[in-house]
């Protein structure tokens, strides 16, 4: 489960070892809330910079050496920043390729290192993306690109890689974590114009990517966890 110290990671991490999993906890700095959160779910804490080529293809073997099998593989590390999608100035090449490579290509790593003992186990890979990579939308054109790759891939790999191994994603809207704490105008949207009235919790994601998890047959799936807000 990548970036599991915190948000959406860390709820699922909650949720899948009450749902009876050993889980490996991870994140790219944050040690001592990974290592702690691990202890409290009788799991394991690694430390990866998923921007880096070789620590994000190293991960997975680094959880094989210790546990000996993966049955679950959750790509949820990821980096977002507001910038005006009219500014395109604002998004150098540089910036481009930071999101890309570790909201796309790292997943990408992990999956590759991770499917031959997802075959093995019969196990599944769940992906968050975004709704910013279903609708033109989202903090910036080039996390709205890197997330709506994901969910291709999502498919892609879903086709390729049945019936051993299943492939989903899910695509939240906004969801009240540590990277969204300041985005007031976000907020403000979805307690005003989603059907649901608020934001989503770290604990919705959770649950859905639990279901995603359980669920033998669905694959291939984008789901939009938005409080509805898409609909209009
Ligand atoms: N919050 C939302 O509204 C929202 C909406 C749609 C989609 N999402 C997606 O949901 C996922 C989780 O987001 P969140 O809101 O829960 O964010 P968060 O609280 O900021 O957590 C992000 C996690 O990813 C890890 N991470 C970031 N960059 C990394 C890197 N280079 N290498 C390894 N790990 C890295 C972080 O580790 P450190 O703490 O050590 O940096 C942290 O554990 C992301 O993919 C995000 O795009 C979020």
């Amino acid at each position: 489960m990548t970036g599991s110290a915190s948000g959406i990671g860390e709820a699922t991490a909650r949720r899948l070892a009450a749902d009876g999993m050993t889980v490996a906890v991870h994140s790219r700095s944050s040690a001592a809330a990974g290592t702690a959160l691990a202890r409290d779910l009788g799991g394991t804490y690694y430390q990866a910079d998923l921007a880096d080529d070789e620590a994000a293809a190293g991960l997975v073997p680094r959880v094989l050496a210790d546990h000996g099998r993966l049955d679950v593989l959750v790509n949820n590390a990821g980096i977002s920043w507001p910038v005006p999608h009219a500014d395109l100035a604002a998004l150098p090449a540089a910036d481009w390729r930071r999101l890309l490579d570790v909201n796309l290509i790292a997943p990408w790593l992990l999956c590759t290192a991770a499917v031959p003992a997802l075959r093995e186990a019969g196990g599944c890979i769940v992906n968050v993306t975004s709704h910013a990579g279903v609708r033109p939308k989202g903090s910036s054109i080039a996390y709205a690109a890197s997330k709506a790759a994901l969910n291709h891939m999502t498919k892609l790999l879903a086709a390729a890689l049945g019936p051993d191994v299943r492939v989903n994603a899910v695509a939240p809207g906004l969801v009240d974590t540590p990277l969204t704490a300041d985005w007031t105008a976000a907020q403000q949207l979805w307690a005003t114009a989603s059907p649901m009235r608020r934001a989503a919790q770290p604990s919705d994601v959770a649950d859905l990517i639990s279901a995603l998890i359980h669920n033998g047959y669905v694959t291939g799936e984008v789901v939009l966890l938005d409080g509805g807000l898409n609909l209009r």
